[in-house]
């Protein structure tokens, strides 16, 4: 852990600031959940890096410091785990486990199998799948902008993330990009928000009293599991009609099924369809809220804007959804990616539980307290980042490339987490988002990006943070206003 600090100096519980509470509901009803990012963010202010919350009957230490964030972070799974209330929450929805809650000896198997199917081999036999996802995402956009439409990002986005996630984890063709139909995205799209939602509930009122959307919910869960389950059994049979699909897995489905079959893997099905749940969840909501907060960011910055398009029509010159080799030379469009996310990180905290006593910086921290960490405070401060308001991909490169400058920006914005639980979705992630913003680029020009009032997006949580109704017009390049 930290520096050794003597027992009588570290800080306790009681010892430390914070925000007054009421009696038996603590702070409880000060939060609400779906701003509960820009709260920490303020109270951080208001209390410094380190300060306590009252939580009901839970208790939580809230971390803004990336130094002792980073050490929290590296000190799993040992140290801390993802907190018990996630996992009742989870549980108590019928909703299937996988490597995102896991803890221990569990979360190590899964972790290493998640891995295996994650594996850059694999992800690279895919890309023709994600270029075909590109396409559909380029048509749907060429009929917006020949009806001359609006296009809500935030919907057209995680259709792409929904289909791309869906081609990787399952070899399906979900096709929500063209179809307006009635996808299971609608039922993926209920659980994030409710399952962040119930973790702060002061009173878990739906066990006694389920209002119509906790019906709706539970009817979510059933319909997504069913369609998981499917997946599976048409993922086996597949493996049993090609028995050379096992050295070489065409879909993380497989890939995942070959190393549960694995003697002692302690892998069955339903840990199998738990993570292929877990892929979906994880891999749609980010991806998309990400892709919409750097629209709009270069929208707001027509100086990047013109820098990342002259990039793409350089490198994709025949405006055709990227190969892998174009996809590695779009590093300014990767810059913008990173910058994107230091400013709008769409998991803006992450909450662990400590499992032994330890100490974070001269704080006591006991086995069972609840820490917070707030990743954007550092990240958005002028004492570590320059100019950290302002939104410069330049900051992520040296000589045009990225990963060579050593730049604070990198130590302490960590959008993906650190450690051994760092998001193993995220060169898959950055791979999509190049995907995306290589089709928007190449093929259109951006009219307007706004809100219905004009006015800067609001930020709101529901486990991933995404942009409150963000619009978006678009003229194919090349083809004038009046033609
Ligand atoms: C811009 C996109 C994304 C962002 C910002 C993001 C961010 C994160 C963060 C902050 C965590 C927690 C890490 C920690 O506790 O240290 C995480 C975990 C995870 N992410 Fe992502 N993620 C993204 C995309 C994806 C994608 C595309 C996938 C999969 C297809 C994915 C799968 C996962 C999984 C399985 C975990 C749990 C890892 C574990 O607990 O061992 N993520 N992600």
């Amino acid at each position: 852990m930290n520096a050794p600090t003597s027992a009588s100096r570290l800080r306790q519980f009681d010892d430390l600031p914070g925000p007054r509470g009421v009696p038996v509901f603590g702070n409880l009803f000060q939060i609400d959940s779906t701003r509960l990012h820009l709260q920490l963010e303020k109270w951080c202010e208001e209390h410094g890096p380190i300060f306590k919350l009252r939580l009901g009957p839970r208790r939580a230490v809230v971390l803004g410091d990336h130094e002792l964030i980073a050490t929290a972070l590296r000190d799993r799974p040992d140290g801390f785990r993802r907190t018990t209330k996630l996992e009742q929450v989870w549980t108590e929805l019928g909703l299937m486990g996988g490597v995102f809650g896991a803890n221990g000896e569990t979360w190590r198997r899964q972790r290493r199998m998640v891995m295996a199917a994650f594996d850059p081999g694999h992800v690279k036999r895919y890309h023709p799948a994600l270029q075909r996802v590109g396409l559909r995402l380029a048509k749907r956009w060429q009929q917006a902008a020949r009806d001359g439409t609006t296009i809500d990002l935030q919907a057209d986005l995680m259709r792409f993330t929904v289909d791309a996630i869906a081609g990787l984890a399952f070899g399906a063709e979900v096709n929500t990009l063209e179809s307006d139909e009635d996808v299971i995205q609608k039922h993926l799209n209920r659980i994030f928000p409710a399952v962040f939602k119930r973790i702060f509930a002061p009173i878990p009122l739906w066990r006694w009293f389920p209002s119509v959307e906790d019906r709706a919910l539970a009817h979510s869960v059933v319909e997504v599991n069913a369609a998981v389950e499917g997946f599976i059994v048409q993922g086996r049979r597949r493996l049993q009609a090609n028995p050379a699909l096992r050295e070489h897995p065409s879909n993380l489905l497989e890939a995942l099924l070959v190393a549960a079959d694995e003697p002692d893997s302690g892998m069955d099905d339903k840990q199998v369809a738990g993570n292929v749940l877990t892929m979906l969840l994880a891999g749609e909501d980010t991806t998309a809220n990400t892709l919409a907060w750097m629209i709009h960011l270069l929208w707001q910055n027509p100086q990047a804007l013109a820098q990342a398009t002259a990039e793409v029509r350089r490198v994709c010159a025949d405006g055709e959804p990227p190969t892998v080799d174009q996809i590695g030379q779009l590093n300014y469009v990767e810059a913008c990616a990173h910058e994107t996310m230091r400013l709008k990180p769409v998991a803006p905290q992450n909450a662990m539980q400590a499992l032994r006593d330890t100490t974070l910086g001269d704080v006591h921290i006991p086995a069972g307290m609840v820490v917070i960490a707030v990743m954007r405070r550092d990240a958005m401060s002028e004492t570590h980042i320059h100019e950290a308001a302002r939104f410069d991909p330049e900051r992520w490169l040296a000589d045009g490339h990225p990963g060579q400058h050593a730049s604070a920006a990198k130590r302490i914005s960590m959008p993906f987490g650190a450690g051994p639980r760092i998001c193993p979705g995220r060169y898959l992630a950055l791979v999509e988002m190049k995907m995306a913003m290589a089709v928007l680029l190449s093929r259109f020009d951006i009219q307007n990006v706004s809100t219905v009032d004009g006015k800067e997006p609001r930020e709101r949580l529901q486990l991933a943070m995404a942009p409150v109704g963000l619009r978006m017009k678009v003229r194919e390049h090349g083809i004038s206003a009046q033609a």
